[in-house]
């Protein structure tokens, strides 16, 4: 019994220290406003950041994400980041994103290193996740304006606009830098690209539908923030 009582424990020890590491690093001043030239500067988490004393209001400002982004493209959807010097180190970032009538499309990606909450401001959005191995469960839903969905760190999501009209999504991710894997780009669009036997097998295709794929223009909206 007792020995159950410590392994339980143990446990939740260890799920809590992985939680507490899920986010960036808290930092331990009150801001490191980024700055790319060395001069005036001070390394703060390794990271080259402006004298505290010289920063004015412009470094936690940015305009413009009230501007509709361009989405002529593939995938009718285009990611605009807010790119603010003053966000360094404070573990959170946000994007604007625009997606065209009927078939603007986030395609299915991951954040490594950040959560992301969602909230529909124009327009239909079909959004969802699909969770770990073994059960790859779908959590879905349809979202009109004013609705919020979260995206856990690292799963599979996507976004669609299955509207008549523009779509328009605001989100904000727990890291300044969540990083993106576009799935589809990052397994058949890799740069030198993974051996079509390696693919064939795994997805359970002809090598020729492979290289099909292979031998597409991937597109990807999803900026890196
Ligand atoms: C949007 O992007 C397309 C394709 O790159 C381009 O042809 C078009 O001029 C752009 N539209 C605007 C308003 O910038």
């Amino acid at each position: 019994m007792k020995a159950v009582r410590f392994l339980v424990a143990f446990i939740l020890l260890v799920l809590a220290s992985k939680l507490a590491s899920a986010t960036d690093p808290s930092p331990l001043q009150d801001f490191c406003v980024a700055i790319n030239d060395a001069k005036n500067g001070v390394f703060v988490n390794g990271k080259l950041c402006k004298d505290p004393k010289l920063a004015t209001p412009q470094d936690f400002f940015f305009s413009g994400l009230n501007v509709p982004g361009n989405t002529s493209n593939q995938l009718g959807s285009v990611v605009t980041p807010a790119i603010v010097p003053g966000l360094n180190t404070l573990g959170i970032s946000l994007v604007r994103i625009d997606y065209a009538p009927y078939r603007g499309l986030n395609p299915p990606h991951t954040h490594p290193r950040a959560t992301e909450i969602l909230v529909v401001v124009e327009g239909t959005l079909y959004v969802g996740f699909v969770t770990s191995n073994p059960d790859n469960r779908l959590f879905t839903k349809v979202l009109y304006p004013g609705d919020v969905f979260v995206f856990p760190v690292g799963m599979i999501h996507f976004q669609f606009n299955m509207g008549r009209t523009n779509a328009v999504a605001f989100a904000a991710l727990s890291s300044q830098d969540p990083g993106v894997i576009t799935i589809a780009n990052a397994v058949f669009g890799s740069e030198s690209a993974i051996n079509p036997d390696v693919l064939a097998q795994a997805f359970q295709l002809d090598k020729k539908i492979v290289d099909q794929l292979q031998s597409r223009f991937w597109s990807d909206s999803n900026y890196g923030v």
